[in-house]
């Protein structure tokens, strides 16, 4: 497991971090390439990270963003992870709407996750059984270890071939549409931006505990993945040292 580690002092300059290196890295990539593309992360953390990035120079043009997970919501809604990155990045970078590749939380939850498969499927261009390669993959970190919309005790954990799911996160009473490990697993840089207090058990026990992926989905990428990039504050940092 070789993880590149950054504590900065507080969730702000731990979310510019994240943001500088994702421009980077999209500006490397399209250093080399017509286009880049960029999978993010919901929840509450990632609003500030979206907030620095849109303030960076990247080439939008030529990005496109897709999302490791969604809510089964409309676009609209307040917890759509759609929403939260459209409104703090892509309409700031005026982002092309052609560049979106959103997951239709509108939908009933099995046809979202195969729409959106679909739409990795052409974007990629790929081959019967083959997985994406992301350029950057944003990640957070649930306090339960989860990552993506892998629950702890989620069968699909396992899963190393499949591109999307619809998931029940069973304490939540909830459906969730998530991409899948082996598609967290393939990509090129993996970025997880975990500040906060209520994030220091979790990353104690994703990085320092016994690997049980099945407890902590989030070991299976943390522990797998290459040119992964953690971005702390000191105080989820707290029990590393
Ligand atoms: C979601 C996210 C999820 C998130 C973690 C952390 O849809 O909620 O994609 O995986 O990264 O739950 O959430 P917070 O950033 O709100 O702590």
């Amino acid at each position: 497991m070789s993880i590149h580690r950054h504590v900065s002092d507080g969730p702000e300059s731990a979310a510019a971090a994240c943001a500088r290196k994702i421009a980077d890295l999209l500006e490397t990539a399209l250093a080399g390439h017509a286009e880049a593309t960029l999978a993010v992360s919901g929840g509450s953390t990632p609003a500030l990270m979206f907030d620095s990035l849109a303030a960076l120079p990247v080439d939008w043009a030529r990005v496109h963003v897709f999302w490791v997970d969604e809510r089964m919501v409309p676009p609209t809604d307040a917890r759509s992870n759609f929403l939260l990155a459209d409104q703090r990045l892509l309409a700031r970078v005026r982002l092309p709407r052609t560049n979106v590749h959103r997951i239709h939380g509108e939908l009933a939850p099995s046809t979202a996750a195969r729409q959106y498969a679909e739409d990795v499927r052409a974007f990629f261009d790929l081959a019967p059984g083959a997985l994406p390669h992301f350029d950057v993959v944003h990640l957070g970190l649930g306090a339960d270890g989860h990552t993506a919309s892998l629950f702890p005790g989620e069968p699909l954990i396992d899963d190393r071939a499949g591109l999307a799911a619809a998931v029940h996160a069973a304490h939540l009473d909830s459906w969730r549409v998530t991409l899948l490990p082996g598609v967290l697993l393939a990509a090129r840089h993996t970025l997880m931006l975990a500040p906060g207090a209520d994030k220091a058990d979790a990353l104690h026990n994703v990085l320092r505990g016994a690997y049980e992926p099945r407890l902590y989905p989030a070991q299976v990428v943390l522990h797998h993945a290459r040119n992964v990039h953690c971005f702390l504050d000191r105080a989820s940092a707290a029990r590393l040292t």
